[in-house]
């Protein structure tokens, strides 16, 4: 299982920087992740290489205009969405604060993909037409604005690439993370065992795996409940962990 990563922007230069540190370089190295970036300026055919222009109906700000996003995506994919039935190639993703927002089951889903194309807008939007036409989902990584898609985008890359089988070296990387089960993940702790006077739960260097398995069950619940209770609502939990929230103060819509 492999994943190719097509990047559709006007700022590719941002995008080395992470994707050349750490485990996306390895994974990258290894062939599981690949990531392609385009430059959308690249694509327009005026001697300036506009790829903006104001709004029709007034109003502030540029408008990305269609020509140079469809042509870009449009040859690097192999596609003509003119035609009827354009049959996606692959997942054609704007990102953009009006699209779906982004979560760890989101990720899950992409990771089976052989093949993903991320369109990072900038400006105040992109012609309607872009949406209507070529792109298949939106996705926002949360109810805030940033100045353009690329953040984002890096965002959907690593969250999507380190569910990818060999990319982080453990094999159960991924297994316990806050999130993955549904819910946050349990405290964690190194050497010393005792620092600045302040100890590493006892019963973690009791050597008993599975009391240690208990409590960190444990652990991960009250956290979730403390801090995002909402999560409880939307896993599956045994009788005796709810038991256990309820002993903890649960009170549960269901
Ligand atoms: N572009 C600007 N803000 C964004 C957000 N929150 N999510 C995705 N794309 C964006």
């Amino acid at each position: 299982q492999v994943m190719q990563f097509e990047v559709f922007t006007l700022l590719p230069e941002v995008f080395p920087p992470y994707l050349e540190s750490s485990i996306l370089q390895r994974a990258r190295q290894r062939g599981l992740v690949s990531v392609n970036v385009y430059n959308i300026r690249d694509y327009t055919h005026d001697k300036h290489h506009v790829t903006d222009d104001t709004p029709y109906g007034g109003g502030g700000g540029m408008v990305m205009k269609p020509g140079p996003v469809f042509e870009a995506v449009e040859s690097v994919l192999g596609l003509d969405a003119r035609q009827a039935d354009p049959r996606p190639v692959c997942p054609i993703i704007m990102l953009t604060p009006q699209g779906r927002v982004f979560s760890q089951s989101m990720a899950e889903e992409l990771s089976h993909y052989e093949r993903i194309a991320l369109l990072c807008g900038r400006y105040e939007g992109m012609d309607e037409r872009i949406r209507e036409h070529l792109v298949t989902d939106e996705i926002s990584i949360g109810d805030y604005v940033l100045t353009g898609g690329e953040l984002p985008a890096l965002i959907l890359i690593d969250a999507v690439s380190r569910l990818i089988p060999g990319v982080l070296g453990d094999p159960y990387g991924a297994m316990d993370d806050s999130h993955a089960t549904g819910l946050l993940e349990y405290p964690h702790y190194t050497r010393p065992p005792e620092f600045r006077g302040w100890e590493v739960p006892e019963i973690l260097l009791s050597g008993d795996h599975g009391k240690i398995e208990k409590w960190r069950r444990e652990q991960s619940l009250l956290r979730t409940l403390a801090r995002r209770p909402e999560l409880l609502e939307k896993i599956d939990l045994t009788e005796n962990e709810r038991i256990f929230l309820k002993e903890h103060g649960w009170q549960n819509q269901k």
